[in-house]
């Protein structure tokens, strides 16, 4: 649909979840697809996916907080699939704790994870980029990116750098032919993260995901695919006058 033939994408965090939604899609829009994550038999998993629908797949076991680890790993995947055309940077955490009991080790390891993550990857991506002279990066932030909520400092202020950097090197690199978008999801359901979250919420006595659809303008929570079709459209050409954006995908749940 997005006619993306042979174009090498880098997924992180593709082992579950969104990220796997987004490595799957993007197969089937005709790229071959490179999955890193700490989690290697998931990534293992979505490579089986990927190359179930034909094309090729490299699974690679990378904490994307180091940046000497992303480097070794995008040259792996430039040895193996091809330079990167598309990064989409989705591996992420969450955590909840008021600022006032959160530890200073939990806050870096946030923003280390989350935001440093998206830096390390630009890096390794932009030399081939750059040189091309065309590419596409897709940030993951969210919602909570542009809004606060209580007990949610750390990860909502590492989704607001996530979109911040998302506009700094879009202008950077516009001239050179890149384009950098962000996708803000809402409420997704059908990932770990949103499991644990669940989990916290009915230990608290607080409604789950679901149980909170109605408040929904849409009337449901959404589905990996749903941000995965998305990132497929801002990685297409069809998407090739926009860049700096944070397009939320979030059922309406929030609108600016
Ligand atoms: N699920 C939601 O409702 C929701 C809402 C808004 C934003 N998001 C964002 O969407 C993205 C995907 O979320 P998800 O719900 O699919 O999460 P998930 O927890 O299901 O998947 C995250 C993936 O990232 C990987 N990962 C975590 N730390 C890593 C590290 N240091 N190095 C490499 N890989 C690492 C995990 O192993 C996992 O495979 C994240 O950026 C998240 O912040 C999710």
């Amino acid at each position: 649909m997005y006619h993306l033939d042979g174009r090498v994408a880098l997924v992180t965090g593709g082992a579950v979840g969104i990220g796997r939604g987004i490595a799957t899609r993007l197969a089937q829009e005709g790229c071959d697809i490179a999955i890193v994550d700490l989690d290697f038999a998931g990534a293992q998993e979505t490579a089986a996916m990927v190359q179930a629908s034909g094309r090729r797949a490299l699974a690679l076991a990378v904490d994307v907080a180091d940046g000497a680890a992303v480097a070794a790993g995008v040259a792996q995947v430039r040895a193996t699939l091809g330079p990167v055309d598309i990064a989409v940077n989705n591996a992420a955490i969450t955590g909840v704790g008021r600022v006032v009991d959160l530890e200073p080790a939990a806050w870096r390891r946030m923003f280390a994870i989350n935001t440093d993550s998206v830096f390390h990857v630009a890096q390794a991506v932009l030399p081939d980029m750059i040189a091309r002279r065309g590419g596409k990066i897709v940030n993951i932030a969210s919602w909570f990116g542009k809004i606060g909520k209580p007990s949610y400092a750390a990860y909502s202020a590492s989704k607001a750098a996530v979109i911040a950097f998302t506009q700094s090197l879009a202008a950077e690199v516009a001239p050179l032919g890149i384009n950098v978008n962000a996708v803000c999801p809402g409420s997704i359901v059908g990932t770990r993260m949103r499991e644990d979250a669940d989990r916290m919420s009915r230990e608290q006595g607080l409604p789950t995901a679901r149980e909170r659809a109605h408040l929904i303008p849409l009337g449901r929570v959404g589905e990996p695919d749903d941000i995965a079709r998305v990132v497929a459209f801002l990685a297409s050409d069809e998407a090739a006058y926009m860049t700096g954006q944070a397009i939320n995908v979030t059922g309406g749940l929030w609108m600016n």
